[in-house]
């Protein structure tokens, strides 16, 4: 297990890469399971979440290969070659608990089994230290569409007789619209016979990119990107050649690294028009954010005043920004508060930014931050893969050294985050733990 050393005081200075999209890339790895034929994806990051989806799609029949080399658009650090995905097994439908209980993700692979294999055993996901995460709307959704389920030791097991049927559904719950609910819905009706439409579907970019490579392998998809999507199932899908979206949250994250250190940032391979409401957010704390041609440029060089925000589904503020936006606001004048919709309970990194001298209150769904003039620097520990990457912010500035233990929470979410910020002028260290 790793920890990171972090030298704090740097101020960051300089050109980093973006990757491809971790949340764009799980779904659209599971939906592979519907195309005969080779799909070739590029972009998709060296993350341990995505080896967990490779390793699933294994024990699901697939055959996934990755290439050597770089596939990168911009020449720099590489992201590792593209990575074929064949179909060469259909009888298996488990997804077991092994598998689950690392990534819940791996939820996504429900939709493309029953579509195709009319048969999906999935190991139903536990708890999860971000908060409640039910997976009653993706049931909901599949039963609509005709399938049969029942709960056997610990596992969900679907089961369609004939094929899959397309209706009108309403697919929104209390917090509001399921991103992979949205996908996992989306990805059965592309095969399942007459229209689907689904009404309070997730507007991410990420479901956007599935309904295109879906588009792509012969499906009928539109109005994704909107609450209103209308699916005309097909008989069959192809495979073909996809690159992934850039990793919005990597980008906001990085933006609010430069912030924090009041430094300068180019961002390469990313799209600013994924990430208004966070420019909005930065732009009023006193942050410059401007872009030209796919690069974000982002400068700061002042004490940064408060503000409110409250997370909401896209293109609302993304409750995956929100740990690393309350680090920014720790140490920025007078009081902000940060109230979290999506995620009511996703404040463990509260008590581990207050060990490092911050003056933070939560009270239910909000926080309310009192800015502080520094932060100390101290052993705190990862909780989850954002909470992790605001403990890194919050480390960067802080005086003195923070040692972060755990950080395989962050190796779920970020490739080679060390590197990148060591290349703008970070100081941090990957030890083996004691
Ligand atoms: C995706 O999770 C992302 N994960 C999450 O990012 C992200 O936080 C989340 O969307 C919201 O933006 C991936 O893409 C792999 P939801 P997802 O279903 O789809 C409730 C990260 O850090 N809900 O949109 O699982 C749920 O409890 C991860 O990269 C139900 O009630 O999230 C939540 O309150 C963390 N029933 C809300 O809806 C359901 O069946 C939104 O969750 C499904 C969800």
């Amino acid at each position: 297990m790793y920890s990171f050393l972090i030298h704090g005081g740097t101020r960051l200075k300089g050109k980093v890469e973006i990757s491809g999209s971790k949340n764009s890339s799980l779904p659209i790895m599971a939906a592979c399971l519907m195309a005969e034929g080779k799909t070739t994806l590029k972009g998709v990051p060296r993350l341990s979440d995505i080896d967990s989806m490779v390793k699933l799609l294994g024990d699901l029949g697939c055959h996934v290969y990755r290439h050597e080399g770089a596939d990168s658009v911009v020449p720099g650090p590489s992201l590792d070659g593209p990575l074929d995905i064949t179909v060469t097994d259909e009888k298996k439908a488990e997804a077991s608990y092994d598998i689950v209980k690392t990534m819940r993700a791996s939820i996504c692979v429900l939709g493309p089994l029953l579509a195709k294999r009319k048969k999906a055993v999935v190991s139903i996901p536990g708890g999860c230290n971000i908060g409640d995460r039910p997976v009653d709307l993706h049931v909901r959704g599949m039963q609509k569409l005709g399938a049969q389920f029942r709960t056997e030791n610990g596992y969900m097991v679907g089961e369609v007789s004939g094929r899959l049927k397309g209706c009108r559904m309403y697919l929104g719950g209390a917090q509001g619209p399921t991103v992979l609910g949205t996908i996992n819905v989306m990805c059965a009706a592309a095969l399942a016979e007459g229209e689907t439409v689904l009404v309070g579907a997730a507007c991410e970019p990420e479901v956007s990119d599935c309904a295109n490579m879906l588009n792509k392998m012969g499906a009928r998809i539109t109005g994704h990107g909107t609450p209103e999507i209308r699916i005309e199932g097909v008989e069959k899908l192809s495979g073909v050649e996809h690159r992934v979206i850039p990793d919005r949250i990597e980008c906001g994250t990085f933006m609010i690294a430069a912030a924090i250190t009041n430094g300068e940032l180019e961002l390469k391979h990313c799209n600013l028009d994924h990430l208004i409401a966070v420019a909005d957010r930065l732009e009023e704390v006193g942050v410059k954010v401007s872009r030209q041609n796919g690069t974000i440029f982002v400068s700061s060089n002042r004490r940064l005043n408060p503000v409110e925000m409250t997370t909401q589904p896209y293109p609302g503020f993304p409750t995956d920004i929100q740990a690393q936006l309350m680090a920014l606001l720790a140490i920025g004048d007078g009081m902000s508060v940060i109230t979290e919709r999506i995620f009511p309970d996703r404040f463990l990194h509260v008590g581990e930014l207050n060990r490092m001298g911050a003056r933070i209150r939560k009270e239910g769904p909000t926080a309310v931050i009192q800015g502080v003039k520094e932060l100390q620097g101290a052993t705190v520990m990862c909780s989850d893969l954002r909470a992790s990457a605001a403990l890194v912010l919050a480390g960067m500035v802080a005086k003195g050294t923070t040692r972060l233990d755990r950080v395989y929470h962050i190796d779920r979410g970020y490739e080679k985050i060390e590197q990148k910020l060591n290349a703008v002028g970070a100081q941090i260290e990957r030890i083996n733990d004691r």
